[in-house]
């Protein structure tokens, strides 16, 4: 087989970029290990950044965001139980953010793939990527048993975290930061209505809450655990004990209480690759960066990633120019970067550490009342919450 860009993942990252790619009349194949439903049944993040809505636009699978996701002016910060508001409209001359469940986002994607005939084979396994520091690339696969191997001029990692595009780049090539926070997020999915029309993120004594949602009916809670936490140890009861706790008297009442649908946990980490390019292979998304989700900048820094890639590939093979190309690591790393530092600060302000002293607690409180108190020290996260422009 040959294509002309190869995608290793067919999560948001792979999905986007091969819709976009096809707008652009770049030919591509998809490879994604798990099958299209195990795809879908991964509960992740629910707010989408501008850039993302108008990409969904600009690959023609934004009809159903428009019509189900909820846009949202600003969210709420409830520090012991207070609650203030960031206005981002106001704070932004008119920004808001979309809530909209990436499940949601996936499931668009994947049936523009299977109504325009898309190729994508899923469960494809033992992906390989060859030749990436040649001028002819290639990937290799198993699929029902058979060897698959595909001739292309670029790879495309969308591969997530645990992929093998990152791996393919040489040790000696890859720098790497990375911070594991000691804590993870229970999160619940349940049908019943929010608590609240805007998402409010607490900082508690007892740890960090969140109160989210997909729709009008259906709710997202997350309390901050520790690794060493079961998800058998929290029977229903137990996690809307805690979460109404840590939102505080004024909110607790309003919280629906009802059986989960979902519940898992996910651990809090901070990473990033870099260069985002070796050779032929390009990195999108979870596969070059991870971010706490406090920030709500996992799946919107794919997006900005995916955005600058499809241009660059688009110019490509429209102009024959390479400038794209060679400057898209640079050009994506100044997005992912400031996005890392918001996820972190906005986790650091959040979130309770063991390692915490007594000043530490105490600055956290502090920064939240001037950021409360002040409206340039709002506007500051404002700007990060609906996202940065592109350049
Ligand atoms: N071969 C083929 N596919 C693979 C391989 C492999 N070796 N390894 C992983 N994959 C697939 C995974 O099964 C997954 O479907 O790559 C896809 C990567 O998707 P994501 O992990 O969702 O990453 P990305 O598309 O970058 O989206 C980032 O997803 O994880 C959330 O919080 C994250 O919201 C962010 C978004
Ligand atoms: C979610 O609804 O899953 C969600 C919302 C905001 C975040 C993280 C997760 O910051």
């Amino acid at each position: 087989m040959r294509t002309q860009v190869a995608i290793i993942g067919a999560g948001p990252a792979g999905l986007l970029l091969s819709q976009l790619l096809h707008k652009a009349g770049v030919d591509c194949i998809v490879l994604e290990r798990q099958s299209a439903d195990y795809v879908l049944s991964r509960i992740r993040a629910g707010v989408i950044e501008q850039v993302l809505v108008d990409l969904l636009d600009r690959a023609g699978v934004g009809a159903r965001m428009r019509r189900e996701g909820l846009v949202h002016e600003g969210f709420n910060i409830a520090v012991e139980g207070e609650v203030f508001r960031i206005d981002l409209r106001a704070l932004t001359g008119g920004k808001t953010v979309t809530v909209y469940g990436q499940t949601e986002l996936t499931r668009d994607l994947m049936e523009a793939h299977s109504a325009r005939g898309a190729a994508v084979i899923y469960e494809a396994r033992d992906v390989a990527l060859h030749g990436l520091e040649s001028d002819a690339p290639s990937v290799t696969c198993v699929k029902d048993e058979a060897g698959v191997h595909i001739a292309c001029d670029f790879v495309a990692g969308c591969d997530g975290f645990h992929g093998v595009s990152r791996k393919s780049i040489p040790e000696s090539v890859l720098q790497t930061w990375e911070r594991v926070y000691p804590s993870g997020w229970l999160g619940v999915l349940c049908d019943a209505p929010p608590c609240n029309e805007e998402l409010i993120y607490s900082r508690h004594e007892r740890g960090f809450a969140l109160a989210s949602m997909r729709s009008h009916t259906r709710s997202r809670y997350y309390v901050q655990v520790g690794l060493d936490e079961r998800l058998e140890d929290w029977p229903d009861e137990r996690f809307w004990d805690e979460v109404s706790r840590r939102l505080g008297g004024d909110v607790a009442p309003r919280i629906t209480r009802a059986a989960s649908i979902e519940k898992s946990i996910a651990p809090l980490r901070s990473f990033v690759a870099e260069p985002m390019r070796h050779g032929r292979l390009f990195l999108a998304g979870d596969a070059a960066h991870i971010v706490p989700p406090t920030g709500a900048k996992g799946l919107n820094l794919a997006a900005s990633d995916v955005f600058y890639l499809s241009q660059a590939l688009a110019r490509y093979y429209r102009e024959g120019a390479s400038d794209g190309l060679d400057s898209y690591s640079a050009r994506a790393l100044a997005r992912v970067w400031k996005a890392e530092r918001f996820s972190w600060w906005f986790t650091s302000m959040t979130h309770q550490f063991a390692d915490m002293d007594a000043f530490s607690r105490r600055m956290q409180r502090v920064e939240l009342d001037y950021i409360r108190s002040s409206r340039a020290a709002a506007a500051v996260v404002a700007e990060n919450y609906v996202g940065l422009p592109l350049d």
